[in-house]
């Protein structure tokens, strides 16, 4: 596939490099001065984009996809609040864009497996829960889009429902149905995710941690090259199906 890349920062970085990997060529890159008319004629003549760029850019990036009738991978976070709105726009139009707020297996893995055993835990009487993320100083949302999918999960999988909040309350007490989500930035952390489930009689952690980017950038090819030929918006749910199908063939 012929990719053109959003962003060259950290990740924009790493997609290149296990793009080439897996036989790809990114035929060029689209930065923030590049102009309009650049953008254009890159989108062209690739047949996937992928944006790892900054949350205000994302909706140019989806423009820019939809006008070019290219397919769009979109890693960056921090736009949730724009994310409705732009879907809806991408399937009345008949668009193509695959949206994670974290592509790697080992996390998406790691979110069903922890939010499971937590929604069980938290149904029994004295388990209190909390979330804590820890990036590099570089990043530019808080808490991470991991961390807040993670919250989601949690409230939608307990009963009654518990809320997150962040940040955590300053001047009054948490009430019993609500849990916290702890923001640390700190040197060149690629991303650690802890889910803390305190009991009467036992203290539970389960932590992921990236060794390298690459993991995100596999997870976002791997997207790419599942996008190409359908059309709607669409998470990272059903590409991890595929690259875990193997499970179920054995
Ligand atoms: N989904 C995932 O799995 C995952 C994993 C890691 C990170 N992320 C997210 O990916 C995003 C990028 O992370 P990063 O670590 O690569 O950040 P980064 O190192 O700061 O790089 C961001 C890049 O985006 C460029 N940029 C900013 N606005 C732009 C625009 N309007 N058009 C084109 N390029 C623009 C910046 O260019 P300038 O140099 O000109 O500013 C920079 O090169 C963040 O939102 C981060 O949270 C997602």
């Amino acid at each position: 596939m012929r990719i053109a890349l959003i962003g060259y920062g950290r990740m924009g970085q790493a997609v290149e490099r296990v793009a080439t990997a897996r036989g790809h060529t990114v035929i060029g890159v689209i930065r923030r001065a590049t102009p309009p008319s650049e953008r254009e004629s890159l989108a062209h003549a690739a047949d996937a984009l992928i944006d790892f760029s900054h949350a205000s850019a994302v909706a140019e990036s989806v423009d820019l996809a939809l006008r070019t009738l290219r397919p769009l991978v979109i890693g960056t976070t921090g736009w949730d609040s724009q994310r409705e709105a732009i879907a809806q726009r991408v399937r009345e139009t008949g668009g193509s864009v695959l949206y994670a707020p974290n592509f790697s297996v080992a996390v998406q893995v790691y979110l069903h497996h922890a939010v499971t055993l937590a929604a069980q835990l938290l149904r029994l009487e004295g388990w209190d829960v909390a979330i804590e993320e820890v990036h590099h100083r570089g990043k530019a949302d808080a808490p991470s889009g991991t961390a807040r999918a993670l919250a989601e999960r949690l409230q939608h999988a307990t009963q009654p429902p518990r809320e997150a909040v962040y940040p955590a309350p300053t001047e009054h007490r948490l009430t019993e149905n609500q849990f916290t989500v702890g923001v640390l930035r700190l040197g060149s952390e690629f991303g650690t995710h802890r889910l803390l489930l305190d009991g009467p009689y036992d203290w539970i952690e389960i932590t992921h941690r990236a060794k390298s980017r690459d993991g995100f950038a596999y997870g976002a090819v791997r997207a790419a090259e599942w996008l190409r030929g359908r059309k709607g918006f669409y998470q990272f749910q059903e590409v991890l199906n595929e690259i875990l199908s193997y499970l179920e063939e054995q």
